[in-house]
């Protein structure tokens, strides 16, 4: 099984239906990279607004071993100080409020709670820390494996407003795993019924692929529904079968939506998790 070493809040890495498409991407809801950094296909284009996310992972694509290996004796150095709860406050006040750094962050990445990394609404780290992660070996693994397997394709690495990025059209499918109106992850309070309403819009003339919530408990997201209708977009619920989602998933129902059936057959997607 592929992994992703960053343990991003709404993570698509189980997704495993993901792991088999083969054609050329644009990832534009990227986060942590479940889906980019888990396909098979070696033309992608990555996005997503939060560019400490973005600026780590391009760093570890295009870096130089020497770089890579300076990177990670800082991080060595800093993680490793992190050894109370007051020390690991003391770096995320560092990272929130002076000096917004690649090294710091994945620092604290290290030593957050099950390596979580949680921004709130004013796009500050607020991770916690529990006292038994640190720099091991597997976490040390996990991101040289990942480095060594995104360095062999060509990957273009964005941080803009989903409208604003540009690619061809006519050569990309758009994977979009955008914040879910009926979720709560953190970056959820800043999406809007109007980046809801954009995003369907500018979906509206391109071949893509999106996960989404139509219904958590009684509530509908009826801007989804409404716009599968106007723009006939085809869906099935995901069915989280062997999955351990599945488990905290049965208020929800999770769906996943193309433009077409040609996209759909394009991408090939066996979704029984
Ligand atoms: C559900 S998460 C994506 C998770 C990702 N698929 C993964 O596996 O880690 C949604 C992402 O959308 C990003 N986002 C929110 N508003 C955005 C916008 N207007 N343009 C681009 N990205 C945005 C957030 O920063 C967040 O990382």
């Amino acid at each position: 099984m592929k992994t992703c070493p960053f343990n991003y809040s709404g993570s698509k890495s189980d997704y495993y239906f993901f792991h088999d498409i083969n054609i050329p991407i644009v990832d534009l809801f990227s986060g942590g990279g479940g889906i980019w950094s888990n396909v098979k296909s070696n033309d992608i284009i990555v996005n997503d607004k939060q560019k400490d996310l973005i600026e780590l992972q391009k760093f570890i694509y295009e870096s130089s071993d020497e770089e890579f290996d300076k990177f990670f004796k800082d991080v060595y150095s800093i993680a490793n100080s992190i050894n109370s709860r007051e020390s690991f406050e003391k770096i995320r006040y560092k990272f929130n409020f002076e000096k917004r750094c690649k090294v710091i962050f994945y620092s604290l990445i290290l030593t957050s709670t099950k390596n979580m990394i949680r921004f709130n609404s004013k796009n500050n780290i607020n991770s916690t820390w529990d006292g038994h992660r640190n720099f091991n070996k597997k976490m040390q693994e996990k991101i040289i494996n990942f480095r060594n397997r995104i360095k062999q394709k060509n990957i273009q690495f964005n941080s803009v407003d989903f409208e604003n990025l540009k690619f061809d059209k006519n050569k990309y499918t758009l994977i979009v795993d955008p914040p879910y109106l009926l979720s709560m992850a953190a970056y959820n309070n800043y999406w809007t019924i109007n980046d809801e309403k954009r995003l369907y819009n500018f979906l509206s003339n391109k071949n893509f692929c999106m996960t989404n919530i139509i219904k958590r408990d009684e509530k509908t997201n009826e801007i989804l529904i409404s716009a599968i209708k106007k723009y006939k977009w085809i869906f099935k619920e995901i069915e989280f079968k062997n999955n351990k989602a599945a488990r905290k998933k049965t208020n929800i129902k999770e769906i996943i939506i193309f433009n077409s059936v040609e996209t759909s057959n394009n991408l090939n997607l066996n979704y029984e998790i």
